[in-house]
Parts: structure tokens; sequence; C-alpha cells
């Protein structure tokens, strides 16, 4: 009996996705619910043909040169800034990705920190539980309404884009977009209007982040760009921390330069427990979940199996991040 290709998935997964890698490989999973050491990591990557990987695994060119065998890598995740895509490409490895089936769930999650940033919801809820509530306060926790205000989308790819049909159907908003493609189907659509990032930030009302972490967009929000946002602004994140200089934007919420903040991504993650950040209160702060459905996880692991069988047996990726490979890929 030819022997199966060798896995190695570096965390336990839905067994929606699991048991479709356990059926056509040779698997081993990293039981821990932490990641695996770097060492260990190394160490696996010398006899496996396969990698099912997180975005908490750095994969980068030192790395891959510890896997003579490896010939693809299913990131369990639509981002994949963890990975030295180029360096994949180079060596004949497949890159993964889950993209579409987290879009849905990304953009709830983008809306509920805007409605619980923007409505205190949070600073309330703290508030009622250390006993501060005495009555009803007239002047008290006032937030920022949502109806007829200004989205700007930051990256209008399809979380943004659904994060602002959510905002434009049902709130009415108007919607500005910020991007180097113009996305016709978004102006159509929602009437959304593609505008520089000075504008956008000058403008919008709610600030929300969905572009990739690179080296152009790393930082792109600080202290000079807060200084241009209104100061009634909410600040959304669901993309990835170092998009926003996070200083500054303890800096900003702090001195009201901005109204409040919501994010699903910090720099690092998690954020230390004496990181400023902590202290604010006009900050909602999630634990990197916006993926986190039942539904959504169990999708996301059949699309990440599907990559992984692939590329272990040569086929074409279902969700493929780097199909320049395909005319040098490992045997
Ligand atoms: C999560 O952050 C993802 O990229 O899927």
């Amino acid at each position: 009996m030819p022997t199966k290709p060798k896995v190695f998935v570096t965390r336990i997964l839905p067994e929606a996705g699991l048991a479709l890698i356990r059926a056509a490989c040779d698997t081993e999973v990293w039981p821990d619910a932490l990641p695996p050491a770097a060492d260990i990591l190394r160490a696996k990557l010398a006899s496996i043909d396969g990698l099912v990987s997180l975005l908490t695994d750095k994969l980068d060119a030192a790395v891959l040169d510890r896997a003579p065998r490896l010939k693809v890598v299913s990131n369990f995740a639509v981002g994949f800034n963890n990975i030295d895509v180029p360096a994949c490409t180079e060596r004949g490895i497949a890159v993964g990705n889950t993209p579409g089936v987290l879009t849905d769930a990304t953009a709830d999650m983008a809306f509920c920190l805007l409605i619980a940033a923007a409505r205190r919801v949070v600073e309330g809820h703290q508030y009622t539980l250390s006993g501060q509530w005495q009555t009803w306060e007239p002047l008290g926790h006032l937030g920022q309404d949502l109806a007829g205000r200004t989205l700007g989308i930051v990256g209008m790819g399809r979380i943004g884009f659904a994060l602002a049909r959510r905002c434009q159907r049902g709130w009415d908003m108007k919607v500005l977009y910020h991007d180097v493609y113009k996305n016709a189907h978004a102006e159509a659509e929602l009437g959304a209007k593609q505008v520089d990032l000075p504008m956008l930030l000058r403008e919008s009302d709610f600030v929300s982040l969905h572009t990739d972490l690179n080296d152009a967009t790393r930082a792109m929000i600080g202290a000079a760009q807060f200084r241009t946002m209104k100061r009634s602004a909410v600040l959304i994140n669901t993309a990835r921390g170092p998009l926003i200089d996070q200083r500054a934007l303890v800096e900003a919420l702090r001195s009201g330069t901005i109204f409040a903040a919501g994010l699903d991504v910090t720099d690092p993650e998690p954020p230390s427990m004496d990181d400023p950040l902590l202290q604010l209160p006009n900050v909602v702060i999630a634990p990197h979940i916006a993926s986190a459905t039942v539904e959504t996880r169990n999708k996301m692991a059949e699309i990440c199996a599907r990559n992984v069988i692939a590329g272990v047996t040569g086929q074409p990726l279902p969700a493929w991040v780097n199909p320049e490979v395909a005319a040098k890929r490992r045997a």
C-alpha cells in the first residue's frame, strides 16, 4: 500500500476539516492550546509533506529552509501575513488560505464593535457591574448616532463591502472607501465613493480597516492620521493590529482626538496586561474572534483540509494564494 503523505496540523481544528485530513494523510495534530514552539515546528518540518498553520505560526525563509519535502502550507485564516509567500513560491511550495467563508462573520464583528464603541456598551456594562448605576442620567453615557452618518472603509474587498452593505442598507450611511483598486460593484450597489486616505479620515464618522498587513500598510494609521479625524470618530480594526500605531491610538483615545475604538486585533496579540490600551474606557477589545462562529470555523476547516490535500497530491488548491507556483511545484 502506498504510504500516505505526512501532514502536521499546528492546533486542534474543527472536526469538519480534521476528519478529511486524517482520511487522506498520515496526520499529526499539535494537541496544546498554545502554538508549538519554533524549535518544535522546525523539527516537524524536517519530515512533512504538508503543513496546516495558524496565523500565530511564523513561516519565514529560514524556517522554510528546514522543510525539504514540504509541498503545501494551508493557513487556517484568510490573512497570510505570517507566511513569506514569495519564499514559498521560490521553493516550489503552494500556499492556501480560507477566503469567502468568513466574510459575513467578520463583517458582523466589525459592526458589533462599531455599535458597541459608538454607544459605549462595554463601559456601561462595567458601570452596572461595579454598582455605580444609581439613576437614569440625562447627561450620562452619551454616545454617537449611526443613522445617516459617513462610513469610511479602508480596503474595499469582500469584508469591507459586507460591512458597508450592512451600514448603508440598514443605517442609511454614506460610504467612502480607500483602495488601490476601484470597486465598481460597491459604487453601483452602495453609492460608495473612492477617495484618498486623508479625505476618508477627514470626512468619516466611522473608519473601518479591512486591508492586508504589509510594508506599505504597517502603521498606516498613526498620530498624523488621528489628528485629521473627527473628534467624534470611531475607529474599527478587524484586520491586523499593526495597521495602527497602537501608542498613537492610546494617545488619541486618551486626549479625545477621536471618540472611541473597537478592536478585534491588537499589536501584539495578546496585549500585555500593563498595556495602557487596557486602561482606557473608550475602547472595546475582542480577542481576535471575528471568524469565531461554529459554522464559519467549520467551513474554514473544510477549505483548509481541501487545500492541504490538494497540495500534497499535486492538485490545484481550491483557495490558492500563489497559483504562480504551479509550474515549479515540488514533486
Ligand atoms: C483571521 O484573522 C484571518 O485572517 O482569517
